[in-house]
């Protein structure tokens, strides 16, 4: 082991570069198990946004009184936020969580690359994009890693650690102790297309959408389906409107590029309500309104 992985064994500071729902759920999680953290965005109002979700969240835990205020008020005092990439030079661990387009998280890697010492192991929180076409972006492809957090966050339990064909076992154990440190339970999968999580998921919503789109049945009955018969706690149509319905577009045209297989071709009524902005919640409206 040479000096840089021994540094890398204590982690403290932990970057994050986005602080859209993953991103600010991710700080909030780092945060709260101790660390400091580095939230970065490209504008300063989409930082300040993050960290206000932070802020809301974690009041309602203090409601609820899962957290005290002094707690609630130290985790987010860890939170740190930025426009400067360059300020993830401070930290011990980046994990990228960037919109999921494969350009834009090319490009943060190769800046990333730069920017942190060499010890330094570089995440990425992607829901599909193979782990290995981000590492080659770099010239440390043995620290890179797929480290990818479920929606809500704070409140999801899983972490599905992906290891590229390069990623070296010190990477892993790194990051599947910080996982634990998190307080979730990490699952371990190879770099495949939409990997294990979504590999499944997806063609399930994928499938709902199909429902909709044949009439095979209303939105609010193709839910109470899968919510009742199933025992999902919620349908994958607010599922989807949950996740992002061009997160979930993204996430198909990878596994149906991934794979070349028609079975994942995405449902051309998820391309339409992409297309007129209807992204789910967080544009106010999806498959319902909000
Ligand atoms: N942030 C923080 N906490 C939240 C939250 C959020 N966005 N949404 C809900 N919660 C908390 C609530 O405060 C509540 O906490 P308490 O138990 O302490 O009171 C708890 O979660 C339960 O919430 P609710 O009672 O409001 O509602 P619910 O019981 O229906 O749970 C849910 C909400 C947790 C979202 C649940 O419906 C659920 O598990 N849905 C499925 C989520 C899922 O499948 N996520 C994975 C998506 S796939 C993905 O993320 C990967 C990808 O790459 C696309």
């Amino acid at each position: 082991m040479n000096n840089g992985e021994k540094k890398n064994m204590t982690v403290k500071t932990f970057g994050v570069i986005g602080s859209g729902q993953m991103g600010n759920g991710i700080a909030q999680v780092a945060a709260a198990s101790g660390l400091q953290v580095v939230m970065s965005d490209v504008k300063q109002e989409f930082a300040e946004k993050g960290l206000a979700a932070i802020g809301k969240n974690l009041n309602r835990l203090v409601e609820k009184e899962k957290i005290s205020q002094a707690d609630g008020q130290a985790i987010l005092s860890r939170v740190k936020i930025t426009t400067n990439l360059e300020d993830m030079a401070a930290a011990d661990y980046v994990v990228e969580a960037a919109t999921e387009r494969e350009e834009l998280k090319f490009g943060i890697f190769r800046e990333l690359d730069r920017i942190c010492p060499p010890h330094v192991i570089l995440g990425t929180n992607t829901s599909s994009i193979p782990i290995g076409r981000i590492a080659a972006q770099t010239d440390r492809p043995e620290k890179v890693i797929g480290m990818h957090f479920m929606n809500p966050v704070p409140v999801m339990k899983l972490v599905e650690v992906i290891r590229g064909l390069a990623t070296s076992d010190e990477t892993f154990s790194i990051t599947w102790q910080l996982c634990e440190k998190f307080g979730k339970t990490p699952a371990e999968a190879n770099d495949f297309p939409g990997f294990i999580a979504n590999r499944i998921l997806m063609p399930m919503i994928n499938e709902a959408i199909f429902c909709l789109y044949q009439s095979v049945g209303k939105k609010e009955d193709i839910d109470t389906v899968m919510k009742l018969g199933m025992n999902h706690p919620m349908g994958p149509l607010a599922l989807a409107d949950l996740i992002g319905l061009d997160t979930c577009l993204a996430i198909m045209e990878t596994l149906y590029d991934g794979f070349k297989d028609s079975k994942y071709r995405p449902c051309p009524l998820l391309r339409k309500y992409v297309e007129a902005g209807w992204l789910g919640r967080k544009s106010g409206k999806g498959f319902y309104t909000y």
